[in-house]
């Protein structure tokens, strides 16, 4: 289907040509006889410059009038200029007003985030916004892409389950026509039916988990990808883990590098995401988490906290003491924009400095057996410039169809991938128990009731082998790629324990 203008992700090929754009004002602002509007029409961002006497005298009147998203089409010649946003600018020549909108409530300030989730529906128009969803869009096509050309079958797994694949106290409730079932909290376990028939399969969802926690990471309604291969032991897994996030990454740095930068990515981090990943045992993490290295290492962070802290101080009263008598509205625009951010950002650094002495104790303590926590991982994954696999956890930690590691049956042949740079955990996977007996036993042990699990349980009675997969979380993975703190910003309309907002 094509349509009649020209699109601005299109611009390169058409300069020094007269084009038509349809889009949205974005932002405007006006200098006598010249005003400069910034132009959006969902594949970027144009500067379009209307001079007087250029387009026809009530057009230019008009176009001075009208408010932030208003949309319209502008008519003009292209031409490149590397100082403009995206790079091309429009002369303009023609302009057709097609709905005024005025008051939109979202303006170039900045706003508090319980605003901008409330108004979500307009706020996705934001450039930040647009990024992080052209950015999602290449991660989703990356993760169908890699599954796909890798000889993986696509299964559809339900969303409306009996049996719980992770913790019970997790799961929402659905009553369906008078009998408890549930929101699906992983494809797995279908997954691995459906891989004693294809081999290698994936399912890509929405999963459902009705955590307690309100922190960066967790949302309760969130999209995971499931790769599941029949015939696979531990290293292949990792070695299949490895080159699938390096193909993300790869991926989005081709595709996204504009984006990435406007969000103020981490691209040379992004550049080193090459396999290998680093390898470490919970054991090993457990060793490190109660090292003297890391108690030094948590000490040096708190100095950077505070140094942080005191140049965020000094910044916010030279804004705060400034004669804003002086400044013009845009200044001042700008100002109270940086304001909110840099408090937003104390704020940030004010809790991690009040964390740091409890993380550190909670490390130090660490005793083997226990999970690691989002605090552990965190310290693990800020050593680290790559992605971190840490494998083979205590059986008592971990889920029920873990594969219990048959030289130590203390532990279960499983890994969590961790970003670097502290982001923490993306992805959860494993072998799974295939020997009938010992997962009954695990099943009764975690106190789950075996007959609920008969058809799972099949798969150990016809036809066993090793086999594994993992699960990729969407949202993380995007908000570590974009650097963005809190996860519900990675998803168009994010759903978090506390609220639902539209
Ligand atoms: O580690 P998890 O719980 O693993 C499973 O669900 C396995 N059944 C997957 C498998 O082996 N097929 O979750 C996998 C990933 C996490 O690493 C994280 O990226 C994401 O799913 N995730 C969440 N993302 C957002 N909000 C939450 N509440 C999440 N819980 C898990």
């Amino acid at each position: 289907m094509s349509s009649n203008y020209t699109t601005i992700k299109s611009l390169s090929e058409n300069t020094g040509k007269q084009v038509t754009l349809a889009g949205w004002l974005y932002n405007s602002r006006a200098s006598g006889k010249i005003q400069f509007l910034i132009i959006r029409d969902g594949t970027g961002l144009c500067q379009c410059i209307v001079e007087k006497g250029n387009v026809p005298d009530e057009i230019f009147e008009q176009l001075k009038h009208i408010g932030q998203e208003s949309s319209l089409t502008v008519t003009g010649t292209i031409r490149a200029e590397p100082r403009s946003v995206g790079g091309y600018e429009m002369a303009v020549t023609d302009a057709k007003i097609i709905s005024v909108s005025e008051g939109y409530p979202i303006t170039p300030k900045s706003h508090g985030i319980d605003f901008l989730l409330k108004n979500r529906h307009l706020h996705l128009r934001s450039h930040l916004q647009w990024c992080i969803l052209k950015i999602r869009h290449t991660v989703i096509d990356a993760v169908r892409r890699f599954f796909n050309d890798n000889g993986f079958t696509l299964i559809d797994t339900p969303i409306i389950t009996s049996i719980a694949g992770e913790e019970e106290q997790s799961l929402f409730e659905v009553d369906y026509f008078g009998t408890p079932l549930h929101l699906t909290q992983t494809g797995q376990l279908h997954l691995e039916s459906a891989a004693m028939s294809c081999g290698k399969v994936y399912c890509f969802g929405p999963t459902f988990r009705a955590e307690k926690s309100k922190t960066r990471r967790h949302l309760t309604e969130f999209w995971m990808v499931e790769p599941e291969v029949a015939f696979i032991e531990l290293p292949g897994l990792l070695e299949l883990a490895e080159n699938f996030v390096s193909s993300i990454v790869s991926r989005v740095l081709s595709d996204n590098r504009a984006e990435l930068e406007a969000l103020g990515a981490n691209i040379e981090a992004l550049e080193k995401i090459t396999p290998p990943f680093y390898r470490l045992t919970y054991t090993d993490c457990v060793n490190i988490l109660t090292s003297d290295k890391t108690k030094d290492f948590l000490v040096n962070q708190l100095q950077e906290f505070l140094e942080e802290k005191k140049q965020i101080e000094t910044r916010i009263t030279e804004l705060e003491s400034q004669d804003t008598g002086k400044l013009k509205q845009w200044q001042k625009d700008k100002n109270a924009a940086e304001l909110i951010e840099l408090r937003s950002t104390l704020a940030e650094t004010e809790i991690k400095i009040e964390n740091n002495p409890r993380h550190a104790q909670l490390a130090a303590a660490f005793k083997w057996g226990k999970d690691l926590g989002g605090s552990d991982e965190t310290i693990i994954s800020l050593m680290h410039d790559k992605p971190i696999f840490v494998t083979h956890y205590p059986k008592q930690a971990k889920a029920f169809y873990m594969k219990t590691d048959r030289e130590n049956e203390d532990v279960v042949l499983n890994f969590d991938m961790l970003a670097p740079a502290g982001f923490g955990e993306i992805i959860g996977g494993s072998i799974r128990e295939d020997d009938y007996d010992r997962l009954v036993s695990r099943i009764n042990k975690q106190g789950l009731k075996p007959e609920n699990y008969e058809w799972y349980l099949d798969l150990r009675k016809y036809g066993s082998v090793p086999h594994g997969g993992f699960g990729l979380g969407i949202e993380r993975t995007v908000a570590w790629l974009t650097d963005q703190k809190h996860i519900r910003q990675c998803i168009p309309f994010p759903r978090m324990m506390d609220k639902v907002y539209i």
